[in-house]
Parts: structure tokens; sequence; C-alpha cells
């Protein structure tokens, strides 16, 4: 069993980009700029938005942190992204999810100039994904393909099932483990809450990403001897023994699921650090104006 170390994987990752950001710059290019807008005081939100913040600062890019309490309008967000959209110095941004309900999240995402959307959330940019042309991937997906491709993890013809169906997750993840890529090349199940057979599926499986939120969810009799097993899940359960009281729980029952797989993610330490680099790497891109112009 191996054991896939996204933590080092990312901190390799984030180099690169250094790198290539102080070439640029020597080159009399332009540092890439981020810009995040969050509302209000999420636990989780103001945790991602402050983790993202310090690897702009490690990959070398200008980093802009817009606040607002969850009393914000619509239309003053809005009237914000619009501004952004505008702002020749920030080249890519996100409107950090979720947002308070009286705010339509499908309006602000659809209000994001799909050139900037480094989120890769805007319809524009999900559609392209979907028939495989060139445009900005959401971070956590993109981060699992970083994975398995620098962990060189066979994809082709193996059977994929995606537990969860989300728009940020399972679908753009469903997405690119079908594409003719590498990786990719998939044959690829959607198993969600409606599922009738998901422990079969699940035990037909060569590769599984669960991505349902459930913590402990997947466990070993679901699992094939063999099987890759790829863990999104980062609910947080209260634990007095931490810091700040509570922990990460992944979906995936670690120490029983483990000793039958060739390789899993840890929780934490395996997708949650590429899902910030991802994110970078968008950002590189737009500053390159490598997608759109
Ligand atoms: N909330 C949870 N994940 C994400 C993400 O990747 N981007 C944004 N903007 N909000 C999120």
């Amino acid at each position: 069993m191996t054991l896939i170390d996204g933590k080092a994987v990312s901190a390799q990752i984030k180099q690169e980009i250094a790198a290539e950001v102080e070439q640029i710059v020597a080159a009399g290019g332009k540092r890439p700029h981020l810009a995040a807008i969050l509302v209000g005081h999420d636990g989780g939100s103001e945790t991602y938005v402050a983790n993202k913040v310090k690897a702009c600062e490690a990959c070398g890019f200008k980093s802009t942190l817009i606040r607002y309490e969850a009393d914000i309008t619509e239309a003053e967000l809005i009237a914000k992204v619009e501004e952004l959209n505008q702002d020749v110095d920030v080249d890519g941004f996100i409107v950090q999810l979720p947002l308070p309900k009286h705010i339509s999240e499908q309006k602000v995402i659809e209000t994001i100039d799909y050139r900037k959307d480094v989120d890769g959330f805007h319809p524009i940019n999900v559609g392209r994904l979907a028939i495989g042309l060139p445009c900005y991937v959401s971070a956590t997906p993109n981060g699992i393909i970083e994975l398995l491709r620098r962990y060189n993890i066979e994809t082709s013809g193996k059977k994929c099932v995606v537990l969860g169906r989300s728009n940020i997750v399972g679908k753009p993840m469903a997405a690119l483990m079908m594409q003719k890529a590498t990786p990719g090349d998939a044959t690829v199940t959607v198993c969600h809450s409606h599922s009738h057979y998901l422990k079969k599926e699940c035990l037909e499986a060569d590769i599984i990403i669960a991505a349902i939120g459930k913590p402990n969810f997947v466990t070993a009799d679901m699992v094939k001897e063999g099987a890759v097993v790829i863990d999104v899940g980062t609910t947080r359960v209260p634990d007095a023994t931490k810091k700040n009281g509570f922990r990460l729980n992944g979906d995936v029952q670690f120490d029983e699921v483990a000793p039958k797989c060739s390789f899993i993610t840890p929780v934490p330490g395996g997708v949650g650090p590429m899902t910030i680099v991802s994110l970078m790497k968008n950002t590189l891109l737009a500053g390159k104006k490598a997608i759109y112009q």
C-alpha cells in the first residue's frame, strides 16, 4: 500500500510555481494577482481563505482579500464582482462559498467574468470542461488528477466510481476521469444518495473517489483488494485533544480500508493541500493569459 502524500506534492508544485513566477517577473512580466471575496465568518471558509492567501505568498503572487459582513446585499456583492471583472490588475478572483441564504450563489457565479473564474465554477468553464476544451477546472478534481499523474496511477480502461454528484467535486471529477486524456480514459460510474447498488458498484471499482461528506462512509467491505482510494471528505468532528477543538474526518474508514488498497490518500494531508495548489495553478494560468486572452 502506498500512502499518497498530497502535502509533499503540493509543496513541490508551489516551488515550481514560485520559480516560474520569478522568471516571469525577471523578464519584465506581471506578478499574478488573485483576489478573494469572503462574506461572513463561517469557520471553514475563514480557514480556507486564510490558507489561499498564505499559498499566494508561497507562490510569489499578489493577493487581495475583500471581506464583507454576512448582511451585505446581493446587489452590493454583485457590484463588487463587476468591479473586479473590470480591474486590469486582478488576473483571477474567487467568491468563497457558501454565501448567506439571501444571496443567490448561482447569480454571483454567473456574474464573474469566465476569463477570471479561477474556481472554474462559471457555466462557460463547466461546459468547456464537459466537451474537452481548455478551461479553468474546479480545484479539487484537478488536484486529484495531478496526484494520479504524479503517482503514475493507471486510469485508462479502469472502472472508477465517484461517490457524490456536487457541482464542485463529483460532476467535474466524473468528467475528467472519462476525458480522452492521461489521467482519464476511465469507465466512470457516479453514485449518490439515490443509488440502489452503491456498495456493489464500489466493490467492482478499481478507483474509488469518495466525495459525499459522510465521515467513515466507505468501509473495508466496499473496497476491492488492490483498489485506489481517494478521500475528498473533510467533515469537522469535535475533538477535545485538538487545539482548535475539532479534527478533519474523511469519507473513508481509513484504518480498515488502507490495508486493502494499492494507493490511498490520508485525511488530512491528501487531497486537501492539492485543492489549494490547483487554485494557484489556475491563477498562474490567468496571469499568463494562457487559456483566455
Ligand atoms: N467552498 C468550498 N470549496 C470552495 C472552492 O473551491 N471555492 C470557493 N470559492 N468556495 C468553496
